[in-house]
């Protein structure tokens, strides 16, 4: 690999692309067309070369997003993509884009099939021009631009750039996912710039978290109607009687620099500016302002998830940008997404057996300071010591974290949504934890998640009752699942024991041979059940004797899951709500006719 004149081929190869660049004057005539390949073809230039149009491929998979970017520096920032109602148009290697003069800029997958185009054009294209500015417009018959990539925008505005009423800007999912995220900029009807975020599936707009004040809900001409991106590296908005609201709070940096004003995917809108040149300084992208100051104290709103998502702290860091993390007793649902919601590792009961007595045996508090979670209170208690607040959470089953200031003590139920830590904040969360939480289940070894499929599955379920934790939750479910999944086929076999198809045959071959003592084992636990007999299930085990309730509970709630039939079973809903000990477990009928209760 390092061999030398390897190393000189591949520096050669790097180089090529800037040394072989014709002189371009912008101008993309009829015709032209790049391909999405890994070497990829040389994108269309501005005269300048500051922007490129074209193909740039993503991280770590192989796809391809049809973009402008800028093209003179090392961190080549992409600020426009080609997108449609989701966000960016991700495209397959062999993916191309054409100049057409009938349909403007069209996209196409290796099949030929339309993945996108540059909309409805009435006039004949003339050609295509890469502006040095970064727009990238489609020139009619009359040198009039029918469509330009600055009318389109995603989650960036460039210098020269205007935004007009109703206009909307959309942060990505994370930082390489291109489709768009939570947070939304737009110019509203009634003047105001605001920042929101917003229900993925419907796109309603949650309360705004940063606003412009170009609002005037009575007098017309003072309301704000255009976003400018002036030319000199200033955003305003400005309002039909020609008042100029600066966003920036101070004076631009001067010095040759490129500008942008990015809603990144963490929901901050920010400018930006960095050197054109190599030996300008600094040398990557410099935060100049960002909207709102402070995003973990400022998304309030009693809906939505906040800065960060459910059960997660958020705190600003030296550039304004928001960090997450899971509280102690948390983590994260989907570990890759240090941005997402976070779970409480144990599952909150109101089981009396949990709860009796002062709890303390079972829970705990932790204190964080300056955290607080605004908007998810259900009771407050004024006036309140901090032994009062402690207290009361900890024997309260609902109570998930109480937070005190000066005399009131707030207590607060799951989900919790816009967490914070921040000075602000001035004081004491107590977060109740599970003594002895169980380490993440892949790892626990008393319980290898492997063995569902080779073990007893009668096993599991008399097992997972011992563990008595959301780990258990999950997989009594399974083995309800298991279990019932069991039961239909062997029915189904029983039934059609002459006339097997060849997939059945294995699944026959795997009950005749190793199946029968499962299904005595299965039809066992049913029958100890219904019969009350559940301490011949259990034997003398110490530990699930004192969790009585809990295996029972359990093993009726998976009981109902098998019902044959589906209007039996309950909603999964209703299945979280049992386990949680939420709502009372009615008694099970026997989940098949065929079965036990003979
Ligand atoms: C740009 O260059 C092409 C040839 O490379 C030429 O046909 C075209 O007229 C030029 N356009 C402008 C605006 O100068
Ligand atoms: C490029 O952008 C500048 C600034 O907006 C504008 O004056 C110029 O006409 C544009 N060029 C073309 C060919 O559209
Ligand atoms: C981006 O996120 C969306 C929604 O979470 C997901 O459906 C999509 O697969 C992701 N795209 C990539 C390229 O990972
Ligand atoms: C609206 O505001 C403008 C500018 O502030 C002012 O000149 C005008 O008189 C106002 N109109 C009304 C009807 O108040
Ligand atoms: C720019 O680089 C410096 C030093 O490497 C780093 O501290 C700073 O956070 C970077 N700025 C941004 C916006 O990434
Ligand atoms: C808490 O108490 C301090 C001093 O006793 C007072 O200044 C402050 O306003 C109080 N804060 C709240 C939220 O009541």
């Amino acid at each position: 690999m390092s061999h030398p004149l390897l190393h000189l081929l591949f520096c050669f190869l790097l180089l090529l692309p800037f040394s072989s660049v014709a002189q371009t004057n912008g101008t993309v005539d009829i015709g032209s067309s790049i391909t999405a390949t890994v070497k990829a073809d040389t994108p269309w230039l501005s005269p300048s070369q500051d922007f490129a149009f074209g193909f740039k491929q993503l991280q770590d998979n192989n796809l391809f997003l049809l973009s402008i970017w800028y093209y003179k520096i090392p961190d080549q920032t992409i600020v426009w993509y080609a997108s449609n109602s989701n966000g960016g148009v991700l495209a397959s290697p062999g993916s191309k884009v054409e100049m057409t003069a009938d349909k403007g800029l069209v996209l196409t997958d290796p099949q030929g099939q339309e993945l996108w185009n540059s909309g409805s054009v009435v006039d004949r294209v003339a050609y295509g021009f890469m502006n040095d500015t970064g727009n990238f417009v489609l020139v009619g018959g009359g040198s009039v631009d029918i469509w330009q990539s600055f009318d389109y925008p995603t989650d960036t505005m460039l210098p020269t750039q205007i935004m007009e009423t109703d206009g909307v800007l959309y942060s990505r999912q994370t930082q390489m996912n291109f489709s768009w995220g939570r947070f939304q900029l737009r110019l509203l009807e009634d003047g105001n710039l605001v920042l929101n975020t917003r229900d993925l599936s419907t796109n309603f707009a949650y309360d705004a978290y940063y606003w412009s004040n170009t609002y005037d809900g009575i007098n017309f001409t003072n309301r704000g109607y255009r976003v400018i991106f002036y030319e000199t590296g200033y955003m305003y908005v400005l309002t039909r009687s020609n008042q100029r609201k600066i966003l920036a709070p101070s004076l631009v940096p001067s010095g040759d620099y490129y500008h942008r004003v990015t809603l990144d995917f963490d929901g901050v809108l920010t400018q930006y500016y960095h050197p054109k040149t190599e030996n300008g300084n600094p040398k990557n992208w410099t935060v100049f302002w960002t909207h709102p100051d402070n995003i973990c104290v400022d998304i309030v709103g009693k809906q939505g998830r906040g800065a960060c998502r459910y059960n997660s702290i958020c705190t600003i860091d030296d550039n304004r940008r928001p960090v997450c993390s899971c509280p102690e007793g948390f983590s994260l649902l989907d570990p890759k997404d240090k941005y997402g919601d976070c779970k409480p590792s144990y599952t909150p009961s109101c089981e009396e057996d949990d709860h009796k007595s002062s709890n303390s045996d079972l829970y705990d508090l932790s204190v964080l300071i300056d955290t607080d979670w605004p908007t998810s209170d259900y009771e407050l208690l004024q006036p309140s010591s901090e032994q009062m607040c402690r207290n009361s959470c900890l024997q309260d089953c609902f109570c998930a974290v109480a937070i005190l200031r000066n005399d009131s003590c707030w207590k607060k139920k799951l989900p919790l949504s816009n967490g914070r830590k921040d000075s602000i904040v001035n004081g004491k969360a107590f977060m109740k934890f599970r003594k002895g939480n169980l380490p993440p289940p892949t790892t626990d070894p008393r319980f290898p998640l492997r063995d569902i499929k080779k073990n007893d599955r009668t096993l599991i379920i008399v097992g997972s009752v011992l563990l008595g934790s959301s780990l258990f939750v999950n997989v009594a479910l399974i083995s309800a699942f298991c279990l019932g999944f069991f039961l239909v086929y062997r029915k189904k076999i029983l039934k059609n024991r002459d006339g097997l198809g060849a997939a059945e045959t294995n699944l026959r071959w795997e009950f005749e041979t190793e199946g029968e003592d499962r299904a005595i084992l299965t039809d066992w636990v049913c029958d100890c059940f219904l019969k009350d007999r559940l301490v011949a299930l259990v034997e003398d085990d110490s530990e699930a004797l004192n969790d009585w309730r809990n295996v029972q509970r359990f093993l009726m709630v998976g009981i109902w899951c098998i019902q044959e039939d589906p209007s039996q079973r309950p909603t999964m809903r209703k299945v979280t709500q049992m386990l949680e000990g939420v709502v009372e477990v009615a008694m099970p009928p026997s989940p098949s006719q065929f079965s036990f209760l003979s």
